[in-house]
């Protein structure tokens, strides 16, 4: 497991991109956002903010064109942030070679870290050739193994399919299969502050069960939320500030881009 060198006592800053989408050609479009231009549009963002994170955690779908070339503007793009990069998969990624591209320093691939008296620990929810997920038996004994092994006080758990119903029809039929098990789970574990996760393109930010759960815009295009069927929605990239407390507490916020 990686260790990390913070204070126990200190609040670790966290960015949370998701749902990048990109395209081995940078002017690749995803319902009419330029998907790279819209990333870069973020992290500029997030750099001349004046908030600094410690660390990035991104939930999946990092690529929309199944090539590996979309992997390495990825790490051209998130490179220059002088930040570990905590990766998981999402269904439009293509597991393999999303591992080969975003495993070695500063990029890992579904792993278990401990920043101060965090642990977080990044699950695999993907099943190849379907758009909903399905957490494995394998991946919820990973993290129950995980948490076992750790002494944090705290527990966030990433993954890229929403573990709740989000109340949005065409949604809900590609959500995670096995949602209601992942939550007795992580209520089981009885340190899990909170889940965070990708997917929807919109903003989630509800308590199950004691248990927080975050998802967060794309960088790229929104969905309608609430919607019957497939909407995109108006609203612009995002990216969302996290702020993880020594105490268990949890701030957060998202940042709209307003002029991308
Ligand atoms: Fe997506």
């Amino acid at each position: 497991m990686a260790q990390d060198s913070s204070p126990a006592n200190e609040t670790t800053r966290v960015l949370h991109l998701t749902d990048p989408h990109l395209f081995a050609d940078k002017s690749g479009e995803l319902r009419g956002t330029v998907t790279w231009d819209s990333l870069s549009r973020v992290l500029d963002h997030y750099e001349s903010s004046g908030w600094k994170a410690e660390r990035v955690f991104v939930t999946g779908d990092i690529i929309q064109d199944d090539s590996a070339e979309a992997y390495r503007h990825f790490v051209e793009a998130l490179s220059s942030l002088g930040l570990p990069v905590h990766c998981i998969p999402g269904n439009h990624d293509v597991r393999p070679v999303m591992r080969s591209h975003l495993s070695a320093a500063p990029f890992d691939y579904c792993a278990a870290i401990e920043c101060g008296r965090w642990l977080v620990v990044g699950i695999d929810s993907c099943v190849d050739g379907y758009a909903g997920g399905r957490v494995s038996d394998e991946e919820l004994e990973r993290l129950d193994a995980a948490i076992n092994r750790s002494d944090a006080e705290h527990v966030l758990v990433c993954l890229h399919h929403p573990p709740v119903e989000m109340g949005s029809a065409w949604l809900d039929t590609v959500g995670l299969d096995n949602r209601a098990l992942l939550l007795s789970r992580l209520a089981q574990a009885g340190r899990v502050r909170a889940a965070l996760f990708g997917h929807v393109h919109q903003v989630y930010d509800e308590e199950h069960g004691g248990i927080r759960i975050l998802g967060t815009p794309s960088t790229c295009r929104q969905f309608l939320p609430m919607s019957e069927e497939f909407a995109v929605d108006n609203q612009p990239p995002a990216y969302r500030r996290i702020e993880m407390g020594a105490d268990g507490s949890l701030s957060t916020e998202i940042v709209w881009i307003e002029d991308a």
